[in-house]
Parts: structure tokens; C-alpha cells; sequence
């Protein structure tokens, strides 16, 4: 085992569901592995495609200036479908997939029911190979990062996501998740660039931003940026590999758990917004952490 390589079972926790409305109870609790960071791998757990929907599996579908195709179930707002004649499809397609995630949330995440907002899910078509080679490094998601939105500050809001590897050729989504949370601020806190509430309030009149960044966005995406420059973390940073086969799924908080895709094609995934205060330990969220090493609050 080479020595920057994290114990599996400190990073994930496998659970049986074979349905999305599972009523299995396990004796595992999702809520508590999730907050701490851990990643939820449900082996079994298949979003199966029609014949019809699999003919939807190519990358000329996704709107050549898009990374992916997605929609916004509440406003039925579907993006980055290039061929007109698809749109029903893939709209039914990603309705009925967030319908099946919403279900999977009653079941395994209970607690969230009334909190979770704004979903938004996406139909992932191209391989990983393809946006790596045409992305530059602060895109490259084969670095490890945490997620934060350079164009939507979310004030410190969890970014929940349910994935599902769809690949119809028994391709894995091969990735790396990295350490828990509070090791990474430490790492990289004192390296981070000063927050200017000038510039962000200059970035949102501008339209840069959808709504002034606050410190706490401000650190967010200079961790992620940090991270992914840093080569020598990127290589010998603690770090897990993980394979989803085809048929899985696995959720985590991508704000939280260091991840980087190295490989794979073909995926659905499911993004929803959730308050810290809903959660069931609010000090285990990156607000909180960065907050207790800072002594002060960024929001
Ligand atoms: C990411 O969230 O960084 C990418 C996840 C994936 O495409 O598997
Ligand atoms: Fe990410």
C-alpha cells in the first residue's frame, strides 16, 4: 500500500439497495458517514435505460459549447441538448432519474426530506478523456478538488450529489477520493489569497457572479484552484482510488470530499443545495470548519 494511500473504510461506506425506493432498512447511518465526509457506494443500486433512452447514449447529443446536458426539475428548464428532436426524450429521461433520486433521499436520507433544494441533474455523455483534453487545469476534474461555483456563491450551503454510472459497454467511472475535510483547510488555509469584499462586490455588479461572494465562497474556490495546482498534492496527497462499475451509484458531499474522475463515459448525477443548519452536526460542514480555524465568521 503506497504511504499517501487512505484506508478505504475511512473513506467509504457500501450499502446493499438494489431500489431507489428502498425500504431495506440497514443498520448503517447514511446521514452521520455522509457528514463526515465519507463516500456512500451502493454497488447494486442501477438506474436502468430503456431501449429507446439507450439510443440517447452519444456524445453528439451535448450542445458543443456544454460540458453535459441538465435540467432544472422544478422549472422543467432543460440546457445543452444539440438535437431538436431529443428534447422530449432526454427531458423525460432526467425527470424521471431526479424523481428516482428524490425517492433514494426518503429512504436513505430522511432527515434532509423538507431541507434538500434546488436540484438540478445532469446526463454526462462525454468521456473523461474528451474535457480533460480540452479544458484547462482549473477545469480538470482529474485533479483532486472539492466543488464550488465560481459564478453562484452558495453562503455555505452543502452541494449534495447522487452519481450513476450508466455505461453501456461495462466501463467503471474510475476515481480518487482524497482527505477528510479538516486536514485539507489546514493544508491549504495559509496558502490561500486574501478576500476583498471590493472585488466582490465589483464581480457581482459586473455579472461575474449571480450574487456577491462572501469570504467563505472566496476561500472555496481558492482551495479548489490550490489543489489543483499543486502537482505534488495532486500525486502524493493522501488519496483512495475508487471503481463505480456500471450499475452503481455512490453519493457524497462534493464540497466536502476531495475527488477527482479519472476515467470513464456515460453517467447521471444529481445535484441538490442543503442548509448547514439541516444538517445533524453542522461543525463536521467546510462553513464550520474554516470558521473554527479562522475564529470568525465568513458568511
Ligand atoms: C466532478 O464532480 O468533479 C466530476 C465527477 C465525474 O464526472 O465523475
Ligand atoms: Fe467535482
Amino acid at each position: 500500500m503506497p504511504e499517501n494511500e487512505i484506508n478505504r473504510e475511512s473513506a467509504i461506506v457500501t450499502l446493499p439497495y438494489q431500489d431507489w425506493s428502498a425500504t431495506s432498512p440497514s443498520s448503517i447511518d447514511a446521514v452521520a458517514a455522509l457528514e463526515q465526509g465519507k463516500v456512500l457506494f451502493f454497488p447494486h443500486l442501477a438506474f436502468n435505460l430503456t431501449e429507446a433512452e439507450k439510443t440517447l447514449l452519444t456524445p453528439e447529443l451535448v450542445d458543443p459549447k456544454r460540458k453535459n446536458i441538465s435540467y432544472q426539475p422544478e422549472q422543467q428548464k432543460l440546457t445543452g441538448v444539440a438535437i431538436e428532436g431529443k428534447h422530449e426524450a432526454v427531458q423525460k429521461l432526467l425527470a424521471r432519474h431526479h424523481r428516482a433520486c428524490q425517492a433514494l433521499v426518503l429512504s436513505i436520507l430522511p432527515e434532509y426530506r423538507h431541507t434538500l433544494h434546488t436540484p438540478t441533474n445532469s446526463l454526462r455523455l462525454h468521456p473523461i478523456s474528451a474535457w480533460k483534453a480540452s479544458n484547462s487545469w482549473r477545469k480538470d476534474d482529474t485533479r483532486l478538488h472539492v466543488d464550488a461555483f465560481p459564478s453562484r456563491p452558495n453562503y455555505g450551503e452543502r452541494i449534495l450529489r447522487i452519481f450513476t454510472n450508466i455505461n453501456p459497454a461495462g466501463e467503471n467511472r474510475h476515481w480518487r477520493v482524497g482527505e477528510p475535510f479538516p486536514e485539507l483547510a489546514q493544508r491549504f488555509l495559509p496558502r490561500l489569497g486574501r478576500y476583498s469584499p471590493f472585488i466582490s462586490w465589483l464581480q457581482d455588479k459586473v455579472g461575474i457572479t449571480k450574487t456577491r461572494r462572501s469570504h467563505y465562497d472566496h476561500l472555496m474556490l481558492q482551495m479548489h484552484d490550490a489543489m489543483k495546482a499543486d502537482l505534488e498534492y495532486q500525486k502524493n496527497g493522501p488519496q483512495q482510488a475508487i471503481e463505480f462499475p456500471p450499475g452503481s451509484s455512490w453519493i457524497c458531499f462534493s464540497d466536502q470530499t476531495p475527488h477527482a474522475a479519472m476515467s470513464g463515459q456515460f453517467m447521471l448525477e444529481q445535484t441538490f443545495l442543503l442548509p448547514v443548519a439541516a444538517m445533524k452536526t453542522p461543525q463536521n460542514s467546510p462553513l464550520k470548519v474554516l470558521e473554527a480555524l479562522l475564529h470568525k465568521p465568513l458568511i
